[in-house]
């Protein structure tokens, strides 16, 4: 089994992490590690905060602050986000803090530099007469001249994904002063990607990718791709490492930065826990070892076409096996008749630290995000229905099964596990183990080719089997003049319990230790493939715990959105 680099993408350090992040690129990265790291695999996973590019800017100039404030305030609170969601990286860095990142960054791009890749010139940029600057990315507001959709930022389309430059965004006004932007021409250095079109398309060929995502990036090529500029007229960031006096007062574009912070952030925990940064080349260089991508759909483009040009053109670095996008999660309250965007702005964010403080269970929402996860269209998160589905699936389907199993046994077995005579074995039961055997078989399919929601449903599928299993079999009726047969019943529903424990760690992990405790078994003693493993005769059974509380809808569903 080859090593693998898994990266999520770097969130910007301007805000605090909400469902609709976790939903787009996180729970799923972490799922996949989990899975991945059951199976043997050597893994490490790689994050942190994007802390360059006008952003952070924007946000340190209504906070009052400076941009490295900013991005060391909402870095934290990320990370501590994620972490108590058990969304664990082994590293979580930031491109303005970590050691390596800026020189990493400057050396990449002199090698395109020296390769002759890049082209000086000068170009039009909008402008503000009145603060007298620059307005590059999101200084600039406007309508997508793609898909006309209105208020805009001056980088990117949030409907279309389409990439928006001086010629592209219209009607454009600048965020800082509110005037109309004019256009003034000022010196930068394109990377002409349509020079990489045949080299991603190769890529794109060979790549993991999801289908929409690969239908995505082929309209993209088929639509040509143009020259990009990688620097900005900006004081917050990497300067550009030029001798020339053009790249004064210029840094290099922040999604030329980000991606290169995957690279910065491996050298970091490479030389925290192997004492070498050096390392990070068996992650990045080395044949044995693949790299996978997970991003939300509006990173598509710079991951899958910008960042595969970066690469390629540097030449020095692996290009990545695969990257898993998910689209976007909409939100919608129950008083609103249409789902909206999740935004901060508009304020229709659920923020996990709030969820986490309120008491929220962090496997409720792992599992409601993935139930609904984005994976291959835009889904809508209900509060109404992340209770309905804690009650209906985790609390009455999982948690009951588990427990009405456990108590039932220790009541009238003991406290250990008690035998199945295979004389005693009907029909019933001999379907049931089928089952669960084929469950396992369609669940780790389903992992691996990163089907996580579908691999969830395979999983409750199999605990309300479950369900129906014991309710046939009737333990508590056969245990009055059968106690071999109700044995052999409870043995098997047993087994089930350890089976679920198992193959769902990677997707409610607190919730899985809590299964694999009765067994008095830990997450890090146990191998996937122990799923199918039958427990031992006779091993102690721990007092069952209440894995799953209900939620009352009163203190979880917002009347309105807020
Ligand atoms: O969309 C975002 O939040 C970007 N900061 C993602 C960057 S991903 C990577 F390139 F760093
Ligand atoms: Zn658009």
């Amino acid at each position: 089994m080859k090593r693998l680099l898994v990266t999520a993408a770097l969130p910007y350090s301007n805000g605090r992490p909400h469902v609709g992040h976790v939903a787009g690129c996180y729970l799923a990265a972490d799922t996949y590690v989990r899975y991945q790291r059951l199976t043997g695999r050597d893994v490490r996973f790689v994050c942190g905060s994007d802390d360059h590019g006008v952003a952070i800017v924007l946000s340190a100039d209504r906070e009052g602050k400076t941009p490295a404030e900013v991005a060391e305030y909402y870095g934290k609170i990320q990370k501590e986000d994620f972490e108590s969601l058990g969304i664990h990286f082994d590293v979580y860095s930031s491109t303005s803090r970590n050691p390596y990142h800026a020189q990493t960054s400057q050396n990449f791009f002199l090698e395109l530099y020296k390769k002759d890749y890049f082209e000086k010139k000068s170009t039009e940029q909008f402008y503000d007469p009145v603060k007298k600057q620059f307005l590059p990315d999101r200084f600039v507001k406007g309508v997508c001249g793609y898909c006309s959709t209105p208020d805009q930022n001056g980088d990117q389309c949030e409907n279309c994904g389409k990439v928006l430059d001086s010629t592209t965004l219209l009607e454009a006004k600048s965020v800082l002063s509110g005037e109309p932007a004019v256009v003034r021409e000022t010196v930068h250095w394109f990377l002409d990607l349509s020079r990489f079109s045949t080299v991603v398309e190769e890529w794109l060929d060979g790549a993991t990718i999801r289908e929409h995502t690969r239908n995505y990036v082929k309209g993209l090529l088929s639509s040509g791709l143009i020259q990009r500029s990688m620097t900005r007229d900006l004081s917050w960031g990497i300067p550009v490492p030029l001798d020339e006096p053009e790249a004064e007062g210029k840094v290099l574009y922040v999604w030329f930065d980000a991606p290169i912070g995957y690279i910065s952030n491996t050298m970091e925990l490479c030389a925290e826990r192997d004492g070498d940064c050096q390392l990070y080349s068996k992650w990045w260089k080395d044949d044995e070892c693949d790299i996978l991508h997970f991003i939300g759909e509006d990173n598509t483009i710079f991951h899958c076409v910008i960042w595969i040009a970066m690469l390629s053109a540097e030449g020095s670095f692996r290009l990545p096996e695969g990257v898993i996008v998910n689209q976007f999660l909409n939100i919608q309250f129950p008083n609103k008749n249409e789902a909206e965007k999740i935004s901060k702005s508009r304020g229709t964010a659920i923020w996990i630290g709030d969820y986490i403080r309120q008491g929220g269970n962090p496997d409720t929402l792992r599992y409601y995000l993935t139930a609904i996860a984005p994976e291959k269209s835009r889904a809508v998160y209900k509060p109404e229905d992340l209770v309905q589905r804690n009650n209906a699936d985790l609390a009455n389907t999982l948690g009951n099964f588990v427990n009405r199993i456990i108590s039932f046994t220790k009541k009238y077995c003991g406290d250990s596990v008690p035998r199945a005579h295979s004389e005693q074995l009907n029909e019933v039961d001999r379907a049931y183990v089928e089952l669960r055997e084929k469950a396992f078989s369609t669940l780790s399919q389903q992992l691996d080719t990163f089907q996580f929601k579908p691999a969830l449903e395979t999983a409750m599928e199999f605990a309300r089997a479950s369900n129906r299993y014991v309710d046939e079999l009737a333990p508590w009726k056969t245990r009055k003049d059968d106690m071999v047969r109700t044995e052999a019943t409870l043995k098997i529903a047993l087994d089930s319990i350890w089976f679920l424990g198992v193959v769902l760690c990677p997707f409610i992990p607190f919730s899985s230790e809590k299964i694999l405790a009765l067994f008095g078994k830990t997450l890090s003693e146990i191998s996937w493939s122990d799923a199918l493993e039958p427990v031992p005769v006779g091993s102690p059974l721990q007092e069952p715990v209440i894995i799953f509380q209900k939620m009352e809808a009163s203190d979880w569903i917002p009347e309105e959105s807020v």
